[in-house]
């Protein structure tokens, strides 16, 4: 029979929040186990931000996170900070730039945000258990026990942070959802997000503009991005559509501006400056011209602006600042880089992220049901919420 070794803690999943969550407990003299079934800890880490990692946005603030209880983050992302996580990059010695809106990336390698957690864990004496599946998870007497591989443990503390089913292909999974439940603890329905949107119907002409960009102003309900808006060959991508998209619900239009730095009335001016002038050519002063080609098409006022009404013009110019497409779908949990929905927040107490109902069982990361804009924020609210239940175990 193998022995049951006796921890103050354990942690499920070695990504952002786990590590965050082990390195501060461990740090504080807590006994943590780290588990994953990953042979390698922080995989979503090495090929964020394009392999820089984006690790933090100094623009952090709870308005940027999207959950069914709009103040459960503020809590956690007030007490560790973007300037928090920047002074650990900086304590190791890792050269950053500020890359946009915010969003800090590594001047070198996401490798080195890895390398730091994993030296951050060895200074707190974290045991790491890689590459074995958890086999079964059980409470009894005030004790967790987790058993993984051949081996068992047990602690009065377990932290769910095994994130969610975005990229199942590198390991994600729903396991967090069935662990809560497990427990009675409630799951807003996961959906993907930050992920492309699909064009069928008479809107997949749009397709053959694939690998054309421009930056645009796009929205879904009240939400509106100005960033720039990518065609693929299933539909539209890019910044803009990936924030839109975290909003976005199955059968609502998402509207572009095409030309967001344009007034109202630009393109009567024009009619009346040069009446000869086509809105195709006109359209490719300021668009890539397979663009500006298709969507003049769309319009359908061909010829010359001249021989249009002002009225019909100036509802030309209205529908290209808010071109309604009507996606079928999304590129799903496969391509989506992150999971809306998750753990409850009603579930947590969003000081400590402790469920409520279940003393010693917290829930943190991307398994929450807290989804941040595209640029750090993600990564930020791992690190919060992994230093508040850290702080707390
Ligand atoms: P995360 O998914 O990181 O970790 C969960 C861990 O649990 C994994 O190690 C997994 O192996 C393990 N696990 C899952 N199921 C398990 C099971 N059944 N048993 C055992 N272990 C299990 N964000 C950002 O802020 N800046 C950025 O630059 C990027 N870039 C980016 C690029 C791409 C391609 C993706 C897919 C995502 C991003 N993100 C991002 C989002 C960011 O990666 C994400 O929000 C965090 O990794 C979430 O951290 P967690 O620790 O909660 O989950």
């Amino acid at each position: 029979m193998t022995a049951i070794i006796s921890y103050d803690t354990i942690i499920l999943g070695a990504g952002a929040a786990g590590l965050m969550c082990a390195l501060t407990a461990g740090q504080r003299g807590r006994r943590v186990l780290l588990v994953d079934h990953a042979e390698a800890i922080g995989k979503k880490i090495l090929i964020s931000g394009g392999g820089r990692c984006n690790f933090t946005n100094l623009h952090t603030a709870a308005d940027r996170f999207l959950s069914a209880n709009p103040h459960f983050a503020k809590s956690a992302l007030g007490r560790y900070s973007a300037q928090d996580f920047l002074a650990l990059v900086e304590r190791h010695g890792i050269a950053w730039h500020e890359k946009t809106l915010g969003q800090l990336f590594c001047d070198g390698s996401a490798k080195q945000i890895v390398a730091l957690l994993q030296d951050e864990c060895d200074r707190g004496a974290v045991e790491i258990a890689l590459g074995q599946p958890i086999r079964d998870v059980e409470h009894a007497d005030g004790r967790y026990r987790v058993t993984v591989g051949d081996r068992t443990a047990t602690a009065p503390a377990l932290v769910i942070a095994t994130g969610g089913p975005s990229i199942p292909q590198m390991g994600a999974t729903g396991f967090a959802y069935d662990l809560a439940r497990k427990f009675g603890l409630k799951v807003v329905e996961p959906r993907p997000a930050l992920v492309p949107l699909t064009l069928g119907g008479d809107e997949t002409l749009f397709r053959s503009l694939s690998g054309v960009a421009a930056e645009v102003v796009a929205k879904a309900g009240k939400a509106k991005f100005r960033e720039a808006a990518l065609f693929t060959h299933k539909g539209l991508s890019g910044p803009a559509i990936l924030q839109v998209s975290s909003y976005w619900r199955h059968g609502e239009p998402v509207g572009i501006d095409f030309l967001p730095d344009l007034a109202p009335g630009w393109l009567v001016a024009v009619k009346h400056a040069r009446p000869r002038a086509r809105l195709d050519n006109t359209l490719g002063n300021h668009l890539p011209a397979r663009l500006a080609d298709t969507l003049a098409d769309r319009i359908g006022i061909d010829g010359e602006l001249g021989t249009h009404t002002d009225k019909a013009v100036a509802a030309a110019a209205a529908q290209l600042a808010d071109w309604r497409f009507t996606p079928n779908g999304t590129e799903g949990f496969a391509k989506a880089e992150v999971t809306a929905g998750g753990i409850s927040t009603a579930e947590l107490s969003s000081q400590t992220m402790e469920a409520r109902k279940v003393p010693g069982l917290y829930a943190i990361g991307e398994a929450v049901d807290v989804t941040g804009w595209l640029g750090g924020y993600n990564f930020q609210w791992a690190w919060a919420s992994g230093w508040a239940a850290g702080m707390a175990i």
